[in-house]
């Protein structure tokens, strides 16, 4: 079975609760669990925290040894030249993911530090987002 990480950074854990007409309204534990029941032929772990070196630390946990990662960074992803090595540095390969299209938000959105290290980026399909990374490591 392949074993894919999903990654949230900062302030994804309010998802349903934060910025609404943005994010939507449904919390990321209800998505994951569907994620889990439509996708039983991976095993999905869900990781979220909203520190930088927690994120690099788990980074460097799975990233010699699981098939991918999908990772929204949040907004670490517009700053972090840390991750962006953390990315580099392991062999698992990386897709970066936003619910938003960060390309029609404010300007300092539009560039990421990660997307030069990931496999892939995939961005704007809200939730859909982090399935259509999975599907990709099918
Ligand atoms: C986000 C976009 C980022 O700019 C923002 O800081 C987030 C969420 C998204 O999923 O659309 O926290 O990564």
């Amino acid at each position: 079975m392949k074993k894919i990480l999903v990654l949230n950074g900062p302030n994804l854990n309010l998802l349903g609760v934060r910025e609404k007409s943005i994010y939507g309204d449904q919390s990321f534990d209800q998505y994951f669990g569907d994620l889990k029941n439509k996708y039983d032929t991976l095993e999905l772990e869900y990781f979220q925290s909203n520190s930088e070196g927690t994120i690099i630390d788990k980074l460097h946990e799975v990233g010699f040894s699981y098939d991918g990662v999908v990772l929204n960074a949040g907004a670490y992803t517009h700053t972090s030249v840390a991750i962006a090595d953390a990315i580099a540095a392991i062999n698992t390969p990386v897709i970066e993911v936003h619910i938003s299209n960060v390309h029609q938000r404010e300007a300092f959105r539009h560039h990421s530090y990660l997307s030069k290290n990931c496999k892939g980026v995939i961005l704007g399909f809200g939730l859909d987002s982090y399935r259509l990374a999975i599907e990709s490591f099918i």
